[in-house]
């Protein structure tokens, strides 16, 4: 197996009215989604809302209550076999064999996947040196640290060198080095073919890897689109202004505010950052407000526009913070279908700084 097994271009993952209740739990009630080929799509979504039994479901380990998907062409309920030989999961809980060391878990799978001796031993070797682990290859994997242990969980999803690669929350609970490190990865992996269906908590995670996002909550698909469109659907842009002087700031604030200009309203300045940040509509207005703060005679050392961040993005979206939920609980509920993001206007500034 030495070429990527992929399907034709278009979708690798497709999923329509995919349901799965637990009781009286609806961890997915109605799920449509897409991952193009080539391509990460971000599952994100609060704890509960249902993206380990999405996962689940894609892997053939459990089977849906109602609707279909396919993954790379093959269905999940009439080609279970087919599909698991195109797949990689990389599963929320490390599955490594703490007994084994580095090098005998990857082997090993080898193994289960039908590779011989050699090509076993081979393609482990490959992905050790890959994932940095050649030094504590012949160690337990008990020896391990978070960061190696997901660093093998990533090898040993990538022994069948699958089409489609299912990590669910790759870097939950790591520290900030180790989660650069897999982010890292996995831009690897994207980069070399593979299409990623990634579930994340984390809107920094998404804004990273992902391509397209789509969020759930409570087993529902609450909005989905391109990360700056889904960004660009809950308001404008924030134009950030650094003073030379951060005592100056009232002023600039009050400039602003006295010259009336249409549709400048809010701006407020963060103390600590030693910025003002301003709400901004249009091109137009940053150039007014840019162009005003200079006939004024503020001394400026900086201004970049952000757009918001995914955080503001759920709350917009679920009217919570995405950390609401523990299960079903929680009081407001999520806005509906109409509320989805597909139809956001393009904006290619996405945090751009426009000088220094
Ligand atoms: N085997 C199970 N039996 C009963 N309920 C389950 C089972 N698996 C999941 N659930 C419930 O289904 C819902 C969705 O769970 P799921 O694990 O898919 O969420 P999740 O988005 O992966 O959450 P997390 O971010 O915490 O991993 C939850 O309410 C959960 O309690
Ligand atoms: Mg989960």
């Amino acid at each position: 197996m030495t070429t990527r097994q992929s399907d034709k271009a278009g979708a690798a993952v497709e999923v329509r009215g995919l349901v799965k209740h637990y009781g009286e739990t609806k961890a997915l009630d109605g799920v449509d989604l897409e991952v193009r080929q080539g391509t990460v799509l971000g599952v994100l979504g609060p704890n509960g809302a249902g993206k380990t039994t999405l996962v689940r479901v894609l892997s053939t380990l459990i089977q849906p209550d109602a609707g279909s998907a396919r993954v790379a062409g093959y269905d999940v309920l009439k080609q279970p076999r087919q599909l698991r030989r195109v797949i990689g999961l990389t599963g929320q809980y490390a599955s490594v064999d703490e007994k084994l060391s580095g090098r005998e878990n990857l082997y090993m799978i080898g193994r289960l996947l039908d590779l011989s001796r050699k090509d076993a031993k081979a393609r482990a070797d490959g992905l050790l040196e890959r994932f940095s682990l050649t030094e504590a290859a012949k160690r337990p994997a008990s020896g391990y640290s978070g960061g190696m242990r997901r660093r093998l969980d990533l090898a040993a999803s990538m022994i069948g060198n699958p089409a489609v690669l299912y990590l669910d929350e790759p870097t939950t609970g790591l520290d900030p080095r180790t989660r650069n490190e897999v982010w890292a990865e996995v831009k690897r992996m994207v980069a070399e073919g593979a299409t990623v269906l990634l579930t994340t908590q984390y809107m920094e995670e998404a804004e990273q890897l992902a391509n397209e996002l789509t969020v759930i909550d409570r087993g529902r698909v609450i909005a989905n689109g391109r990360v700056d469109e889904l960004k660009a659907k809950v308001g404008g842009r924030t134009l950030q202004i650094r003073p030379i002087e951060t005592v100056t700031l009232p002023a600039m604030s009050a400039a602003l505010a006295d010259a009336g200009l249409d549709g400048v309203a809010g701006a407020t300045i963060d103390h600590e950052e030693g910025v003002l940040n301003v709400p901004i509509l249009s091109d137009e207005q940053l150039t007014s407000v840019v162009g005003l703060l200079g006939v004024r005679g503020f001394g400026i050392s900086g201004i970049a526009t952000h757009l918001p961040s995914l955080d503001e993005v759920f709350l917009s979206i679920t009217g919570q913070k995405p950390d609401h939920q523990d299960g079903q609980s929680g009081s407001a509920g999520p806005s509906g279908p109409g509320e989805q993001a597909g139809s956001a206007t393009e904006k290619s500034d996405a945090e751009q700084g426009v000088a220094a």
